[in-house]
């Protein structure tokens, strides 16, 4: 498996490709597991090559202790990635190689995507989720690049900024993975202790019953019950519960006819802050 790590190799490589092959582009941060796996898989369907890129981003991470305690799992990352093809191209650079030594964040306008959620929660995280997506894809200029809905606010943005920025790429969202008892598969799961990672499956049983909920209440008294609901848990506490218009993400207190509306919630356990969402109609 081709495993890239430099801005030259990456050049190279990539002009040996023919111009009429799709090329398909899955980033992440690697710690990969199902939830990337089926992107992956997604991404062998539609494009004649593969680039995986696994780069921990630093411009993105608020929290400082949150990026320290990434988990860094290249050689298992291979590994899961050979399971799938042993021709998907790996690029894993240095945040020298990525940032040149400057690493500094870039500024976005993304209309008010941004302010909401976890860009309320999350200083700067999306201008950093900008500055490596844009910087990622002027260096490999994919055909499409991947995106799951587990992060629906971040893919949002990201067709956002390729529309402000006028990049030539499609962005394609993928549905959320789930473990089996419905947790959202996440690098950090592994983080939670045995007990709390099967309790968690609360998390996703209180979506499925707000999205039953909406069907005949308001947003308004749907965040109400779900605040409810979490004030009676000991294990899990909320951060936010917002119910919002898929385009802007715009919160809404009523429902109007003919637009889509998404649950969106963050949830604390075990020192670990967790993201899931669920689409309501
Ligand atoms: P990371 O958290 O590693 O996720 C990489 C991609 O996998 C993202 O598009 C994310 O939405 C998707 N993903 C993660 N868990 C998933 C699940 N359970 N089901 C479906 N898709 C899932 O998101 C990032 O990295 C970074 O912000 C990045 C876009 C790479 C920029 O640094």
């Amino acid at each position: 498996m081709l495993v890239i790590t430099t801005n030259s190799n990456l050049k190279t490589f990539l002009n040996s490709l023919s111009k009429n092959e799709n090329l398909g582009l899955v980033p992440t941060m690697g710690a990969l597991h199902k939830g990337h796996l089926s992107l992956v898989e997604k991404a062998k369907k539609e494009n004649h090559l593969v680039m995986v890129s696994i780069f921990v981003n630093p411009t993105q991470f608020n929290n400082k202790e949150d990026l320290e305690k990434y988990p860094s799992t290249l050689e298992k990352d291979i590994a899961l990635l050979k399971t799938i093809s042993d021709k998907i191209v790996v690029f894993a650079p240095s945040v020298n190689e990525i940032y040149q030594n400057k690493v500094v964040t870039k500024k976005y306008n993304f209309k008010g995507l941004d302010t909401v959620m976890e860009g309320e929660f999350r200083d700067d995280h999306f201008n950093g989720v900008g500055t490596i997506v844009e910087l990622l894809l002027n260096l490999i200029k994919p055909t499409n690049a991947y995106f799951g809905e587990k992060d629906f606010q971040q893919l949002q943005i990201i067709k956002k900024l390729i529309e402000i920025k006028n990049i030539p790429v499609s962005i394609i969202g993928c549905p959320i993975v789930r473990e089996p008892h419905g947790l959202a598969m996440s690098s950090r799961n592994e983080r939670l202790s045995k007990q709390t990672r099967i309790e968690a499956s609360f998390i996703y049983e209180t979506l499925k019953t707000a999205k039953e909920k909406f069907g005949t209440k308001s947003a308004l008294k749907v965040k109400d019950w779900v605040t409810k609901t979490f004030h009676n848990n000991d294990t899990f506490e909320l951060e936010y519960i917002e119910i919002s218009n898929i385009k802007t993400l715009k919160p809404v207190k009523r429902k109007q006819t003919g637009e889509k509306y998404r649950a969106f919630i963050a949830v604390y356990a075990d020192n670990v802050r967790l993201i899931d969402n669920i689409a309501l109609n």
